[in-house]
């Protein structure tokens, strides 16, 4: 538009314009197939609403190419190199699953290329492995469950069975768990980690959690695992004798109705409830829904502020990798979720966590709010931050 505005001025040729911040191109990297499309779906629609809502802040335009990661690391690994090396995307957004993430994370530090994390909280990413090329608007695995240990600890649950798929995100989220757990005095029992993306029957494992003496269960499961675990715990009579507890995509309200009743008392925690009570929250809340007849989940919300750091950035005038990955690590606003800032020292989301219980409402399943525990950086983890060079 400026250019358009200078030609009609006649001015256009008389001067040297800085690179155009008119058109940003952004590669999208989500599972739209596999166990997470719906949550790749999600992500998609709420960045869309964000471009809406926000894109007339900046004169930057943004082209958005969009490719399908499969949930299969090297496959995204293929498709992040098709972005960066032949479509030249200046930025890449998305990722949710954290061996996904693992698999980019060196093309992406290699090349310069941003990258904001709208999902995957692979916790090395903004760990040893953090990159000033990565920035995250989501959540790192240990971010979302640390809070959940201590807080389950003062619940009176002294003896806890943990299960989550074996991947990175399975492992580190209940690692996160099991670390504040232990320190408040708690003992974990037993530990299974299910074969990721084959496990369809979870009963083996839920004899072991039955026969562990523990007084309830922790676990990570996200998308269709999230669904068919849920189910199969209710089926197996086990909700009434050992309460079950968990991180809060295992109850999303992207797929809790397909989780029907089995998922009602369930308790968890999660950086968004779509029932936080804020205008900011608000105001997203009723354009998702008016956009999609649901309510938001955590994944559309990350969706959505992913869109909105990188209209921030380019509302300071950064329109290529090196300048766009120097801003997205400064954004900060007040989203859907709280105030949000990035930590500059791991380039990882600073946010407050929600413990929330499913509980049926007026119009089906909702989610309601516990306790809010407060924001807390990640610790470095081995990041060592090196600044942004060409
Ligand atoms: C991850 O792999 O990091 C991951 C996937 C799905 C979730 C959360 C984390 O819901």
């Amino acid at each position: 538009m400026k250019r358009a505005i200078l030609a009609a001025l006649g001015l256009a040729s008389s001067f040297t314009l800085p690179a155009s911040a008119e058109d940003i191109k952004v590669g999208l990297l989500l599972p739209f197939s596999g166990v997470y499309a719906a949550l790749g779906n999600d992500i998609e629609t709420g960045f869309n609403l964000a471009l809406e809502h926000f894109g007339g802040e900046t004169d930057a335009t943004f082209e958005i190419l969009k490719e399908d990661t499969e949930v299969k690391p090297p496959v995204a690994l293929g498709k992040a190199k098709k972005l960066i090396l032949q479509d030249k995307v200046d930025v890449m957004a998305g990722i949710v699953s954290s061996g996904v993430l693992g698999a980019v994370r060196d093309l992406v530090h290699g090349a310069n290329v941003p990258l904001i994390v709208a999902n995957a909280g692979n916790d090395e990413a903004t760990g040893a492995n953090c990159s000033p090329f990565i920035t995250r608007m989501s959540f790192s695995n240990g971010q979302v469950n640390r809070p959940m240990g201590k807080w389950l600890h003062d619940q009176g649950i002294g003896k806890v069975f943990t299960l989550a798929p074996d991947y990175a995100a399975g492992r580190q989220m209940i690692d996160g768990f099991v670390s504040t757990f232990a320190k408040a005095g708690g003992k974990i029992v037993g530990q299974e980690f299910t074969p990721f993306q084959k496990t369809q029957d979870f009963g083996p494992y839920l004899a072991k959690a039955k026969a562990s003496g523990a007084d309830a269960v922790f676990v990570f499961y996200a998308g269709g695992e999230a669904i068919s675990f849920v189910k199969q715990y209710d089926s197996f009579g086990l909700k009434s004798d050992l309460p079950l507890y968990g991180s809060g995509f295992l109850t999303s309200p992207l797929y809790v109705n397909a989780e029907g009743p089995a998922a009602e008392g369930v308790i968890t925690a999660l950086h968004y409830v779509p029932t936080i009570e804020s205008p900011a929250n608000e105001t997203f809340a009723q354009a998702f829904e008016a956009k999609t007849g649901r309510v938001p989940s955590e994944f559309a919300v990350q969706g959505y502020d992913a869109a909105r750091a990188l209209i921030e950035a380019s509302k300071t005038g950064a329109n290529d990798r090196e300048t766009l990955a120097n801003a997205l690590r400064q954004v900060s606003f007040e989203g859907p979720r709280g105030k949000l800032s990035i930590d500059p020292a791991t380039n990882n989301i600073v946010q407050p966590i929600y413990v929330y219980e499913t509980v049926m409402g007026e119009n089906g399943l909702t989610q309601k709010v516990l306790a809010q525990l407060s924001a807390e950086a990640d610790p470095a983890n081995g990041c060592e931050m090196a600044p942004v060079s060409k």
